[in-house]
């Protein structure tokens, strides 16, 4: 089993329910409050180790209530967090989340993710060193994520990177990617012209592209450099939020067994993580995932 070292955020995510999301300028009444662990990275970390990958966290979090219940809840999930920084002056970062029935708005907010600088990345430089896998999402400085990319690349190392939220990479930095997992939404900003369908982007890339589409599953070059889709699996849709996330965690956590297996147990994974609410909340363990029967 490879080890994965995590470098990105850990939100807390406030989320409620409505029926539509807000028009413009408009106000609605939505439904309780919740108030759960989040945040891109710490819900990838989660992923993997909820299917006993050995997984390492590495970003910021404030000295406040949220970032203790964050740091607890990795604790919990037997991350090792012995790395993660401690800002005592900046706030740990929150997440805005409205919810429909099948989709969500999330804005999130600035706090200790956005402190991340490079020199702490440079700092971690034994940590990436030390671990197989390093995966990386967008939501802390772009700075730290280059610079954690060109370390990793160095070193040798599986560099997994969600575009999420999408920021634009250099291409010198995108071709030091092994493996680049971007939503239908987020690979639009790496097509050259304005005509290319994510077909042409996944087969035109030097990158290996791994594209989740929602419901209709996955588009990927396979090992043969032949453009797949592979379906997702049928389930009872109750929250979206995390279902990225469980992606990502779960691809890495299956890397081991090859490409196509990896991205096949990854939609499994990913497919039971919707059927729950929260973004860790349904996330599966290695027995549940084995237990389910899937169809497609
Ligand atoms: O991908 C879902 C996550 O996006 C939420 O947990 C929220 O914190 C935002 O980072």
């Amino acid at each position: 089993m490879n080890s994965i070292l995590v470098s990105g955020s850990l939100n807390a995510d406030l989320e409620t329910d409505v029926k539509r999301f807000p028009k413009p300028g408009e106000t609605l009444l939505g439904g309780p409050l919740n108030i759960s662990c989040g945040g891109k990275g710490n819900n990838q970390a989660v992923a993997a180790a909820k299917l006993q990958a050995n997984v390492t966290m590495f970003g910021a979090l404030g000295q406040d209530t949220f970032g203790e219940m964050l740091l607890n809840n990795l604790k919990a999930h037997h991350i090792n967090t012995d790395h993660i920084l401690i800002r005592n002056d900046v706030p740990s970062a929150t997440a805005l989340i409205t919810r429909t029935h099948d989709d969500n708005h999330i804005i999130v907010t600035d706090g200790a993710n956005n402190t991340l600088t490079q020199q702490d990345i440079i700092n971690a430089s034994n940590l990436i060193q030390s671990h197989d896998i390093i995966l990386l999402q967008q939501e802390i400085p772009i700075e730290a994520q280059i610079k954690a990319i060109e370390i990793a690349y160095d070193l040798k190392k599986t560099i997994v990177v969600n575009p999420a939220p999408v920021r634009p990479l250099p291409l010198h930095i995108l071709k030091k990617i092994t493996y680049l997992l971007p939503n239908e939404h987020e690979i639009i900003a790496l097509r050259q012209t304005p005509s290319d369908t994510p077909q042409d982007i996944i087969s035109q890339s030097s990158v290996q592209i791994i594209m989740t589409w929602g419901a209709k599953g996955v588009l990927f070059k396979d090992e043969h450099q032949q453009t797949k889709h592979l379906p997702s699996y049928k389930v009872e849709v109750i929250d979206t939020t995390g279902a990225g996330d469980t992606f990502c965690g779960a691809f890495c956590s299956f890397l081991h067994l090859g490409l196509s297996k990896a991205i096949d147990k990854a939609l499994q994974a990913s497919a039971l993580s919707v059927t729950r609410s929260g973004a860790q909340g349904g996330m599966p363990t290695l027995q549940a995932l084995e237990a389910y029967h899937f169809h497609r």
